[in-house]
């Protein structure tokens, strides 16, 4: 069987072009312009990089996008002020907050200040309990985006052994959830920092969901021949040769991981496009309600 590169860029191009159309309808039978307000506090170079093209696919849709940047010094109460704000603007149907934030600044504290309405991010414990308790919500982006690129690549999950490795807020606790639900059905592992011997699980995966934020944590020897591999890791490699100086690098090990799996995700060009498509879908739901 041949190895399966699975495009999330063109998925996430085909998507982009229904929601483009959403939008535009929207606009011809309401007059609603969607509107996603994304702040960004300092100039961390990789969420500098994520939120100018999160801004650019907006305008590819013909959503509005309200651009924050506010510094690294912006003091917490100011930045609560300016969400609750957002939260009373009826122009904003969408309100990001890039994360990670400056350490004097409680993520905890910004995200619960987002209203559940606008929280196109599917961060706020409001959205995170209906997921979990299969309410209608939004779902968070990557997590919601892994999904689809599964299903759109004619994988089925149901029944198989899906293993997720990272157990963070943002992807590896929510996409498990995703993957456990009766739509997807799949039998989910959560493996993490604290797992002993992640070998003896990945080694037992169909699908293999690596989200740990650093490079060379799935190797080829770790999987089972025919397994699906989404790497949702991007990580900045140091290279001279690149006119950037680095490049990016996802938690897989591409190479050896090729040999092995039945179906890839490769970096760039996987899970971030489809990332972005998926919250451009949650302000367009999020206008569509208004
Ligand atoms: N930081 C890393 N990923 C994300 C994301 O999906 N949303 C936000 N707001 N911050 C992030």
């Amino acid at each position: 069987m041949r190895m399966k590169i699975i495009d999330g860029k063109e998925l996430a191009q085909n998507l982009r072009s229904e929601i483009a159309a959403g939008v535009a309808s929207l606009k011809a039978q309401k007059g609603i312009v969607p509107g996603l307000a994304v702040i960004l506090v300092g100039d961390n170079p990789a969420s500098v990089s994520y939120v100018t093209a999160k801004e650019k696919a907006c305008e590819q849709v013909g959503i509005l996008s309200r651009e924050i940047r506010l510094p690294a010094t912006t003091l917490e109460s100011n930045l609560l002020s300016l969400i609750n704000e957002l939260n009373a603007d009826s122009a904003i149907h969408g309100i990001l907050v890039q994360l990670p934030l400056p350490t004097h600044i409680s993520e905890k504290a910004v995200i619960g200040a987002i209203a559940p309405e606008k929280d196109v991010d599917g961060f706020t414990p409001v959205n995170v309990g209906r997921m979990l308790i299969g309410e209608e919500c939004f779902l968070p982006c990557a997590p919601h985006g892994i999904v689809k690129l599964i299903e759109a690549s004619g994988i089925n999950a149901n029944g198989k052994h899906a293993v997720v490795i990272g157990r963070s807020n943002i992807v590896g606790k929510p996409v498990a959830a995703l993957l456990a639900r009766k739509e997807t059905n799949a039998t989910v592992t959560l493996c993490h920092t604290g797992t002993r011997d992640l070998e003896r699980f990945t080694r037992q995966a169909d699908i293999v969901v690596v989200a740990a934020g650093r490079p060379g944590t799935l190797t080829g020897e770790m999987l089972k021949p025919g397994a699906v591999v989404i790497d949702v890791g991007v990580n900045r490699i140091a290279d001279s040769t690149r006119r950037k100086g680095f490049r990016l690098s996802g938690d897989a090990d591409f190479e050896s991981c090729a040999k092995v799996a039945g179906a890839i995700t490769p970096v760039p060009g996987g899970v971030g496009p489809m990332t972005i498509t998926m919250l451009l879908w949650n302000t367009l739901e999020s206008a569509k309600r208004c």
